[in-house]
């Protein structure tokens, strides 16, 4: 007996899981790149088949040699799905060795820790915690802030916009930022809430936010998809989409960034309900969806500038994402995304990606942001926030501030411009 415990204390980890006298117990990313088109074929099988949950590209249908793939796996399929990418020789490597430890990370800091030193801002919340900062906030600024209802979701949680209104000028230019269409990127809400906090805090401070809000309302929804939210922190951190039911299947959830009336469906989306990319039974079938475009085609006249907010990758993305042809101004929206970028490289060193949406990453119909651009919003944008894939989805809390900062630079370059426009 004692011999045996020594061999196995000699033998590393790694042979004794291929032994399969210890199995992974921790949850993985890993970063794959299909060399041939043998292996696409068999990576948009395993995102299926197996126990896990495709980070990038969105669909497996966008799965193309030579091209980053980022899969999360679970520990109870690790071992079926490396030793399938063994088999076939197919190069990858572990982004995160640990994924379980992270998302801990994420949830514990939600907690009211004394010892905690960073500030409400710097740390993810529930959609309780949410609910009640924007509470809070209309609260303790009555003569700027009001809470609008503009629907409610699914599993019926109120879909509540904040608009930050600091005069009466007739005639003003509005814009409207939403966050958190998808559940699991956790720091879009979280820019969306350190963003108000930025321009409550600052108006008249910051020369520029100040300008912004002299001349612009601000509306900010901060959980465009609270269902989904909570799902990521009470069931799956990894989940997509809204919470909808559909008749006839089990699988839950529409994408709701498909689920807009552009090209609705067509290449880049799904009819299957089990995907990923599900776009719905109809356009705006979605509770979440119809209650932003009601609202935005009431106030269209008004607001000049759309932006929704993603991650990761770091890309700023605008029209057209639902076909590879060339937005009317598009040469204007090129301009304003590289503004934004090189001032994120300027004053925040950090890289940024920009351009139409379907030719910086593919093609994908029924996005608020086209769908926001032909009905006249004509800066319309979509960010994908930090990371480019270290972290992904699981962006550390110690990120949060960074990532907020650059994001603050880009939605300011560009509110800026929509301004100085005629
Ligand atoms: N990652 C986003 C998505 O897949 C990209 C959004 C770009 N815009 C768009 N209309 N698809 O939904
Ligand atoms: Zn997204």
């Amino acid at each position: 007996m004692a011999t045996v415990l020594i061999l196995l204390v000699l033998m590393n980890l790694d042979l004794l899981m291929k032994m399969g006298l210890c199995s992974e117990t921790r949850d993985q990313v890993l970063l794959i790149i299909p060399d041939t088109q043998e292996h696409v074929d068999i990576l948009k099988n395993i995102s299926t088949q197996y126990e896990t949950a495709l980070w990038q590209p969105a669909s497996p249908h966008h799965i193309q040699e030579e091209t980053q793939v980022h899969l999360y796996v679970p520990a109870n399929s690790s071992e079926s799905v490396k030793t399938l990418l063994q088999t076939h020789t197919i190069t990858h490597e572990v982004l995160l060795a640990n994924a379980n430890e992270l998302i801990e990370m994420q949830m514990r800091n939600d907690s009211t820790d004394p010892r905690s030193s960073s500030t409400f801002y710097q740390k993810y919340h529930r959609l309780e915690d949410i609910y009640e900062w924007i509470n809070r906030t209309t609260h303790d600024n009555p003569s700027t802030v009001k809470a609008i209802l503009i629907g409610s979701s699914f599993e019926k949680q109120p879909l509540l916009a904040l608009k930050l209104s600091m005069n009466d000028r007739p005639d003003k230019k509005a814009m409207w930022m939403d966050c958190g269409i998808h559940a699991r990127e956790w720091i879009s809400p979280a820019f969306c809430l350190s963003f108000v906090q930025h321009s409550l805090s600052f108006y008249k401070q910051n020369q520029e936010i100040t300008h912004i809000l002299d001349n612009m309302d601000i509306y900010v929804l901060p959980v465009m998809n609270p269902d989904g939210y909570k799902h990521t922190w009470t069931e799956n951190r990894m989940w997509r989409k809204n919470r909808s039911h559909t008749k006839n299947t089990n699988c839950i959830g529409v994408d709701l960034n498909r689920n807009f009336d552009a090209n609705w469906c067509m290449e880049g989306a799904s009819r299957d309900p089990c995907s990923e990319t599900y776009c719905g039974r109809f356009p705006e079938s979605e509770p979440e969806s119809k209650a932003v475009a009601d609202f935005l085609r009431l106030h269209k006249d008004s607001i000049h500038l759309y932006i929704s907010i993603h991650s990761y990758s770091q890309m700023l993305l605008f029209p057209y994402s639902y076909t590879l042809e060339e937005a009317p101004n598009h040469s204007d929206l090129l301009e304003m995304a590289k503004g934004a970028a090189d001032n994120i490289k300027r004053y925040h060193r950090n890289h940024y990606v920009y351009g139409a949406g379907a030719k910086t990453i593919y093609l994908a119909p029924g996005g608020s942001d086209d769908w926001a651009y032909n009905l006249g919003i004509k800066y319309s944008f979509t960010f994908e926030l930090q990371d480019r894939g270290r972290y992904g989805f699981l962006l550390p809390p110690s990120h949060i501030h960074s990532a907020c900062s650059e994001a603050l630079t880009a939605v300011k370059t560009v509110a800026l411009m929509v301004i100085n426009k005629a």
